[in-house]
């Protein structure tokens, strides 16, 4: 069995080749002298068998995780949990999985065709994350198709069981005043910033900010061989403050920024190239 930080170096290697930017904002930030700290890691799935959140959250409570809240997307349809690490200094995990029995007959098919194709024997496993790709890949058509009902669906069809974005710890950040000025830091340097819902989602009020870049576009190969160019992976930036409640950070998340934040994956709102 993989140990924690051996889980936490695959998922890197994998998640930056989805997201190349990743792999040069964080050489430029250690550049300047920052150490970068992951404040959470977040992975998307269907709500079937053997791939559904409960499945995907076991490897992690065997490695020493534990639940701390459930989040609901009732309009993209989505229910997530978080995980914290006894030792604080791991990163936060989110998973996420699509309410498939919430959709249409066709979109609900091809999600359990896909769920399908993974060994039961899995169910649980770590394997469930290092044994890629997680299904042959979709033809073309059908993820265009699942991408009209749900940009989630799309990008999980094309992409399987992955992490979706590695999130770089603000609090753990010793030059920039604010997340505003790492954004423009971020802006100045050429990243492409998702601005739905305002460049920074949630306040000091709830206790935590997010920012993250827009998905870059990465040539991708899909069944039979058709090559398409479509959204990869973002990297995503958080701040948090202390709650009253424990006088430690914040642990949870805003249902109503993350909504937005899923978002930097949709190919509509990065204009069309
Ligand atoms: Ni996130």
């Amino acid at each position: 069995m993989l140990t924690l930080p051996e889980l936490l170096d695959f998922f890197w290697t994998d998640y930056v080749w989805l997201a190349p930017d990743a792999r040069r904002i964080h050489s430029l930030l250690s550049e300047r002298g920052e150490t970068v700290v992951n404040d959470h890691v977040a992975i998307r799935t269907f709500d079937l068998p053997p791939i559904s959140l409960e499945s995907l959250a076991r490897p992690f409570e065997a490695l020493g995780y534990l639940p701390v809240r459930d989040y609901d997307f009732p309009e993209k349809r989505l229910h997530a949990r978080s995980f914290v690490h006894s030792d604080a200094t791991n990163p936060r995990v989110f998973i996420s999985e699509l309410q498939t029995h919430r959709f249409p007959a066709g979109l609900r098919d091809i999600a359990r065709r896909l769920a399908a194709q993974v060994p039961t024997g899995r169910e649980g496993s770590a394997l469930l994350f290092t044994e890629l790709p997680t299904w042959a890949p979709v033809p073309l058509a059908t993820y265009r198709q699942l991408l009209g009902e749900s940009e989630y669906a799309g990008w999980l069809s094309a992409f399987g069981i992955r992490v979706n974005h590695f999130t770089v710890s603000w609090n753990a950040l010793t030059s920039f005043a604010s997340l505003e000025e790492l954004n423009d830091w971020l802006a100045a340097n050429g990243f492409r910033m998702n601005e739905s819902g305002g460049r920074v989602k949630g306040s000091p009020a709830v206790l935590l900010e997010q920012s993250s870049t827009l998905a870059g576009r990465i040539a991708w190969t899909f069944g039979g061989g058709a090559r398409e160019t479509i959204p990869g992976c973002y990297y995503e930036f958080a701040r948090r403050y202390p709650d009253p409640a424990t006088g430690k950070l914040y642990d949870g998340f805003v249902a109503k920024s993350a909504d937005k934040i899923f978002e930097s994956t949709d190919a509509e709102l990065q204009g069309s190239e």
